[in-house]
């Protein structure tokens, strides 16, 4: 949340500044501000809205040109998405300049000492406590890197800072606690952001800042310490895509681009992972199998899609390890006393890697004794890093906010760590598990195929532009897709989605249907495990017989189902514990579609972020 953008080198600091928030815009569109130390003085300018809004007032009133500069794009916390809440906060003299991202919990107090020091706050912001902070210290201390130590000390909450000094005109100062910030490298110039697409575009030669720890950027390179101003040890490391990862390539969305991208990203999820006798690799889930074997419980934490994902893990890892698993939101894990021993296995699924919430509940389950293995898509971010084992996703940057290729590698990485688990354990280890993996190998293809028949599921969520309400429907792994396709229909469409469980329905749902209410219905394999597609085929005719205009996704080769779909979408057939990765795409083409024809935001849909790093 907050996309925080640092620059400090030879060009415009401004043009790099821009270019780096328009790639963050993600993070938050509340407002947007910038601000750049020249000429012996600190000038700003910041606006409520998206980015264009400030590109525009920087069009009308020009700062004078520099070669350092922050910027900052707002998800709005404390105060409302107006100018005056926007980023950089300056102090009173203006002077200092400061933007942030996060919560600082202890502000009210802050503030208040600051009243009473004679301080005039012009914000409603947390943040501008900081500046004003950061003013005084300096005038202590001179030297922009031990204010900010200094600050920090008296900082609680989660947070990354920004500042920029008039006095020190070629220093950019940055710290960090809890929420993300990457440090970019380049020949006389470096850079700050809270994502390397930031800066990707100048350098890949990328410092991930650990927690507590203040970096000092200056055009000859970066000094990073602790709070307590001791040198830190830093791990530089490359990033491994390039510009155009970061770009919509020709595509309206990103979404949609990344939609298109997901065969490309289940393929390279799988990579490397599936040897040619079949069996698998995972050596980077560096838990030895020892430990592996000894495991009694699999707990998987995450947020939203991640949790989705889990969710189909669940039915995974239960059937092919016969172990027990839990699955939890991660915001009410920690807040429930888990059991939780040396024994469990605690699974922390995320895309962005950043989520506070599931970054809590995974030092909650460390400081039980659990072991922590995360599944994550993001490089050097804090999840993987305090971790016990990463099985990374290769999705490659996620820009649209609601998550597609995201979910679908974690769907796979979570289909490899429960066959590893089998593997090592020894059990249900035979034929079933080796056709699993075969299949699996495949899966990209099936993926590729879905993607090609998808014309009339977008001329089907066109007709359904006016309606206020679409209800989903699925059993066994098709409850968490229908769950799936509902979110994905909240956050795009603004429309009232509910996932069901087809079972629940006569347990009140039902009530729900009326004439021509649109109705999704995930439809598991007529092969396996025929006895669920029996009974929701029956489902099906119960919500007909009511009125309900149903939307039957069926494999290939279902003939049970066609007398009761009004709309009928095919997909591949594929093992009944896989068929996630098929069943979830026409949803997302369906809500992707139907907010382009409400005409909403499909990258940026209202009042979300993509990085939620507040709890
Ligand atoms: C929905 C969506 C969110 C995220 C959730 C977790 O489309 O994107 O529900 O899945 O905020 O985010 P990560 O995976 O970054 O932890």
């Amino acid at each position: 949340m907050c996309g925080i953008v640092g620059y400090v080198g030879t060009q415009s600091a401004l043009d790099v500044v821009l270019a780096g928030l328009k790639r963050l815009e993600y993070r938050g569109y509340d407002s947007a501000g910038v601000a750049v130390p020249a000429d012996g003085s600190l000038a700003a300018a910041r606006k409520a809205g998206k980015l264009v809004n400030l590109e525009k007032e920087l069009l009308e009133r020009p700062l004078p040109a520099g070669t350092t500069g922050i910027g900052h794009t707002r998800w709005a916390t404390h105060g409302g998405p107006t100018d005056a809440n926007a980023h950089p906060h300056l102090d009173q003299a203006g002077r200092v300049a400061v933007v942030h991202n996060g919560i600082i919990e202890n502000f009210a107090e802050l503030r208040a000492e600051l009243a009473d020091r004679g301080h005039r706050l012009a914000s409603e912001t947390d943040t501008e406590v900081v500046s004003h902070l950061l003013a005084e210290e300096f005038s202590g201390c001179a030297d922009l890197a031990e204010a900010m130590r200094l600050v920090c000390r008296r900082l609680e909450g989660a947070f990354t800072l920004v500042a920029v000094h008039a006095d020190e005109p070629d220093v950019v100062v940055g710290a960090r606690r809890n929420s993300p910030l990457v440090v970019g490298v380049g020949e006389g110039e470096s850079f700050l952001a809270s994502d390397v697409a930031a800066f990707i575009a100048h350098t890949r030669t990328a410092i991930e800042l650990g927690q507590d720890q203040v970096v000092e950027l200056r055009p000859a390179g970066v000094t990073v310490t602790d709070f307590a101003g001791r040198p830190a040890d830093v791990r530089t490391y490359h990033v491994d895509w390039d510009v155009s990862a970061a770009e919509k390539g020709g595509y309206d969305y990103f979404m949609l681009k990344e939609i298109a991208e997901q065969p490309k990203a289940v393929a390279d999820t799988l990579l490397g992972r599936i040897d040619r006798a079949g069996s698998l690799s995972l050596d980077e889930v560096r838990i030895p199998a020892s430990v592996l074997r000894e495991v009694d419980k699999v707990v998987i934490v995450a947020c939203g899609t991640a949790f989705h994902a889990g969710l189909i893990a669940k039915y995974a890892i239960e059937h092919w390890t016969r172990m027990p698993c839990e699955v939890e939101l991660a915001s009410e894990f920690r807040y429930r006393d888990p059991i939780l021993d040396p024994r469990t296995l605690v699974v922390a699924i995320s895309q962005s890697g950043e989520t506070m919430d599931t970054l809590m509940a995974l030092r909650h389950a460390r400081e039980q004794g659990a072991k922590v293995l995360a599944i994550c898509n993001t490089n050097g971010s804090t999840i993987p890093r305090e971790s016990d084992a990463v099985l990374y996703t290769h999705a490659g940057p996620e820009v649209a906010v609601a998550s597609t290729k995201a979910f679908l590698t974690q769907l796979v990485a979570c289909y490899l760590v429960a066959l590893y688990l089998g593997q090592v354990r020894g059990t249900k280890w035979g034929d079933e598990i080796s056709a699993v993996i075969h299949e699996l190998s495949d899966i990209a293809q099936e993926v590729e195929r879905v993607l090609a028949t998808m014309e009339p599921v977008r001329e089907l969520a066109r007709t359904l532009a006016d309606k206020n309400t679409v209800l989903f429907l699925g059993r066994h792994v098709g409850y968490p897709v229908a769950l799936e396709g509902a979110l994905k229909l909240k956050e795009l469409a603004y429309m009232h989605a509910e996932g069901f469980a087809a079972g629940e329905l006569k347990h009140g749902p039902i009530a729900l249907i009326e004439e021509d209410l649109p109705v999704v219905v995930v439809v598991p394999s007529p092969r396996g495990r025929s006895v669920l597609h029996d009974k929701i085929v029956s489902n099906i005719q119960e919500i007909r017989a009511r009125g309900a205009r149903t939307i039957v996704i069926a494999e290939e080769g279902d003939e049970a189902v066609l007398p009761y779909a009004d709309h009928l979408i095919r997909i591949p057939a594929t093992p009944t514990l896989l068929q996630p990765l098929v069943s979830t795409v026409p949803l997302q083409v369906f809500a992707c579609e139907l907010a382009t024809a409400r005409g909403n935001e499909v990258d940026q849909p209202r009042n979300l972020a993509k990085s939620v790093t507040v709890e």
